[in-house]
């Protein structure tokens, strides 16, 4: 599936949903923690309370009305230490001094009432611990006990549930980003084939888009984009009808007076009044020429109205036509053109195809200088039917031969009076074959090399 760009639908929405789940499953493994912990630290804290409160009841006072404490040597024992964790406890007469059990246990400082259990965190030398006071009557005085245990069992006990809560959250999260993830590739798969169509369309192909194939959301958008390609289809197809019929009928007037021209200068015989007639007779040699231009250019632009079907034919047969036209007009150059024809078959359309060759040979044959040798080579190469021009004129310069291809565009220093569309048209008659056109250095000093490659018919 292609990757969706950095700024793509997926990303975003990824961006905009994953926070919220994250944020959704941190409360959920806080709420757990919380509701299994607090509990269990309560009963743990109240244990505690138990031991403090019947520590108490063995508090009293003596004849002289002094706090007494007295627990059997076992019970004390028994209190020590347990598995885990280590208890300890001290009672405190009634100024909260302690005076049995360990008396480095300090009574709280913050007041609380008498039959409240009051719970703590204190520290113990260099241990930390939980402890609860519990406050008793020693004769009309306040006295108490404090118990104290060390952290192991809850220690061990928050690391439990931790694992227990966050391990599964932290699993299900990962697991719920990556269907999040796949989940939203999945649904705007449509979307993004439906992009990678467009995008694989040539800007040739403005047959509308299946608009049953997109996805409910998108039909109202591709319906658009069929309606706008559509018009735009329309708007080019009336250009080029227009620039069609301009070019036709522009056509036989200046074949009229092409001929007109060529019988006046066989009926003139003085200089002056020659030499005038050849300079117009040139000027409509080239308004014709523009004209047959025109007409190509049209016939080649995408969705011609005038477009021939296309046929099986092979190049070598269509160039072969050309040399008895195109020979004598390289002697009167002084050019020796050579033709190397093999069998190239393609499907095409042959008066788009000639006028290709044409243009490419027309080119080779005004820019190579008198002297030169040109080539018009065809076969076949690597499943491809290649057409090639190979001339050892001036060349073009790497950086220029893109711009050669543009409408209207002549490089400058260019010798003669041309428009600038022998290329164009070349370039938008293999685009319409699915040719690739490929301006090259030619193999010798200089020159060029017009190579078009058509896939195989
Ligand atoms: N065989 C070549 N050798 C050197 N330069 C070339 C050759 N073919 C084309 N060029 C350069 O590319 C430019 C564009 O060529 P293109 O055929 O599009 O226009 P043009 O020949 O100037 O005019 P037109 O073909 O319309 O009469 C030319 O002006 C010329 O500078
Ligand atoms: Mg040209």
């Amino acid at each position: 599936m292609p990757i969706l760009p950095r700024r793509g639908l997926r990303r975003r929405l990824a961006l905009i949903l994953a926070p919220s789940l994250l944020a959704l499953l941190l409360m959920s493994a806080a709420a757990q923690y919380l509701l299994t912990v607090r509990p269990m630290q309560r009963e743990m804290d109240h244990r505690l309370a138990d031991v403090a409160i019947a520590l108490a009841e063995r508090l009293g006072v003596d004849g002289a009305g002094r706090a007494v404490f007295s627990l059997p040597e076992a019970a004390a024992e028994l209190l020590g230490a347990d598995a885990t964790d280590s208890n300890w406890y001290a009672a405190f007469d009634e100024r909260f001094v302690p005076i049995a059990g360990e008396t480095a246990l300090r009574w709280p400082t913050a007041a609380f009432a008498r039959g409240r259990p009051h719970f703590f965190d204190t520290t113990l030398g260099a241990t930390r611990v939980r402890a609860v006071a519990v406050k008793t009557r020693c004769g009309d005085r306040e006295c108490g006990v404090v118990t104290a245990s060390t952290l192991h069992k809850r220690a061990s006990l928050i690391r439990a549930v931790l694992i227990s809560t966050l391990l599964p959250v932290a699993l299900a999260g990962l697991l719920a980003l990556a269907l999040l993830w796949f989940g939203l590739g999945s649904g705007l798969r449509p979307l993004v084939r439906l992009s990678a169509e467009v995008e694989r369309r040539s800007s040739r192909d403005l047959s509308p888009i299946r608009v049953e194939d997109a996805p409910g959301e998108v039909q109202p958008l591709v319906a658009a984009v069929n309606r706008l390609m559509a018009q735009l289809g329309e708007a080019g197809s009336a250009q080029q009808k227009f620039l069609s019929t301009a070019a036709h009928q522009l056509r036989t007037p200046l074949a009229g007076l092409q001929s007109r021209i060529e019988l006046a200068l066989l009926e003139t015989h003085e200089p002056e009044g020659r030499a005038r007639l050849a300079d117009i007779h040139e000027s409509a040699v080239r308004a014709a020429r523009l004209a047959v231009q025109l007409l190509s250019l049209a016939r080649a632009e995408p969705g011609a109205s005038t477009a021939d079907p296309r046929v099986p034919l092979d190049l070598a047969r269509l160039a072969t036509e050309l040399v008895d036209e195109w020979v004598p007009r390289a002697i009167a150059r002084r050019i020796d053109l050579g033709f190397e024809l093999e069998s190239a078959p393609v499907l095409g359309q042959p008066l788009l195809l000639r006028e290709l060759m044409v243009n490419l040979l027309h080119n080779a044959l005004e820019y190579t200088p008198p002297g030169g040798r040109v080539t018009l080579r065809c076969g076949r190469e690597g499943g491809c039917s290649v057409l090639a021009v190979e001339d050892n004129g001036p060349g073009i310069a790497p950086a220029l031969r893109e711009k050669a291809l543009q409408r209207f565009v002549r490089l400058p220093g260019t010798p003669g009076a041309g428009s600038g569309l022998g290329l164009a048209i070349v370039s938008e008659i293999a685009e319409g074959h699915q040719a690739v056109l490929q301006l090259r250095e030619a193999p010798g000093p200089h020159g060029l090399l017009a190579h078009v490659a058509f896939p195989a018919a």
